[in-house]
């Protein structure tokens, strides 16, 4: 099997129900589920035996080793973390705690299993630790794209404490000969994505009848990536990664903040058409945040060389499917923004660890 960190949260559960829709190897996904983690994304592998479910928090190394050991997962996919920019502004002790410590405890409980293993168990045995674009700080205009090899630079604490674990990771490989893999992906969106993010925020701002914030001058560049390309690019990876490497995971598709939001707001004018106007008439400029980066771009050719992976969602069929599948899951995000998951969360788990 395949164990898997943070698998309740956007891009993992992504991952997991595109995992199991391929391949019969079982998960256990493990998570502390924060307000971010929500089994409502997996409610589709209720009676799945293939998948096990394990509450808890990538600190608890003894708890991590004692899974292992039980388990023997072939692979460790490393999803959890802090996530969010604003949020790391706010209150960066958390993402310290588990973006930095906390893969350092996973680290460590890896450590010890791997080299617990023999023959080929250890020598096909990965741990592939998932990070982001924004490591390698911002960009001008004219730059040329993040590559591999482009120095960390990172900006915002969120940021940071993933060049942190990135760093941990690679120093697990030199030093211990742990079979590491990074990837450094943009910006994905899809479904189940947290609506405090850019792309879902202003799909449920825009039917709410509220404002639409964009900070600034709305001209910040991101690439965008189509969160199923990510996952097909980690399960490459797995696959076929060299040890030791890292590989910059990107969608070729550079767009300003108000131009993704200007698409959204076409894309919403035709598939639900307000009685009157545009929700182009809901824009709203708010202050720039802090420390704002004012641009990412990926330089994806070496995973496109070694491994042959490529998206395959253009930003126009990506973020169509995105604001189809808002548009036939309300449900799910009522429920996100009600907390009503966070009840049942603690409902679920106030006297029990594991499910
Ligand atoms: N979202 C993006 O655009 C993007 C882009 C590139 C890389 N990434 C990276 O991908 C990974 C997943 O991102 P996401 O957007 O799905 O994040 P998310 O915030 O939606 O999900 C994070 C998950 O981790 C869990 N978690 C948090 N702290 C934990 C802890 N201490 N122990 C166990 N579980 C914990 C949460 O409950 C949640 O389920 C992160 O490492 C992030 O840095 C994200």
């Amino acid at each position: 099997m395949i164990f898997v960190t943070g698998g309740a949260g956007f891009i993992g559960a992504n991952f997991v129900l595109d995992w199991l829709a391929q391949s019969d190897e079982s998960v256990l996904n493990y998570d502390k589920l924060t307000y971010a983690g929500n089994l409502n994304n997996l409610a589709s592998l209720n009676n799945d035996a293939r998948h096990v479910f394990v509450k808890g928090d990538i600190n608890d190394s003894a708890h991590l080793c004692g899974l292992f050991f039980e388990y023997q997962p072939r692979a460790i996919i490393h999803f959890a973390a802090e996530s969010h920019v604003d949020r790391s502004i706010v209150g960066p002790a958390a993402f310290v705690t588990t973006n930095v410590n906390g893969t350092f405890s996973l680290l460590e409980a890896a450590r010890t299993y791997w080299q617990s293993l023999e023959g080929e168990d250890k020598e096909n045995f990965r741990f592939l630790h998932i990070s982001t674009d924004e490591v390698y700080g911002t960009l001008a205009a004219d730059d040329a794209a993040f590559s591999e090899t482009t120095a960390y630079a990172p900006n915002s604490p969120y940021s940071a404490t993933k060049a942190a674990s990135d760093h941990l990771v690679r120093a697990y490989h030199h030093t211990y000969g742990l079979p590491v893999l990074t990837t450094n992906c943009s910006n994905n969106y899809g479904p189940y994505h947290f609506p405090e993010k850019l792309i879902p925020l202003m799909i449920t701002n825009a039917r709410a009848g509220k404002d639409l914030p964009v900070y600034g001058d709305g001209l910040q560049v991101r690439d965008w990536l189509y969160v199923k390309d990510h996952c097909s690019a980690i399960r490459r990876v797995l696959e076929a990664g060299r040890l030791g490497e890292t590989y910059n995971v990107g969608g070729w598709n550079e767009q300003t903040n108000l131009s993704v939001v200007h698409t959204l707001c076409e894309l919403l004018d035709e598939l639900q058409p307000k009685a009157q106007g545009s929700y182009k008439d809901q824009i709203k400029h708010i202050t720039d945040r802090p420390g704002h980066d004012r641009r990412y771009a990926i330089d994806a050719r070496k995973i496109e060389k070694e491994l042959g992976w490529k998206p395959q969602e253009t930003f126009t069929t990506g973020l169509r499917k995105t604001v189809e599948w808002y548009l036939a899951n309300d449900e799910w995000t009522k429920q996100v923004q009600s907390g009503e998951y966070l009840k049942w969360v603690a409902l679920q788990y106030e006297d029990e660890e594991e499910a």
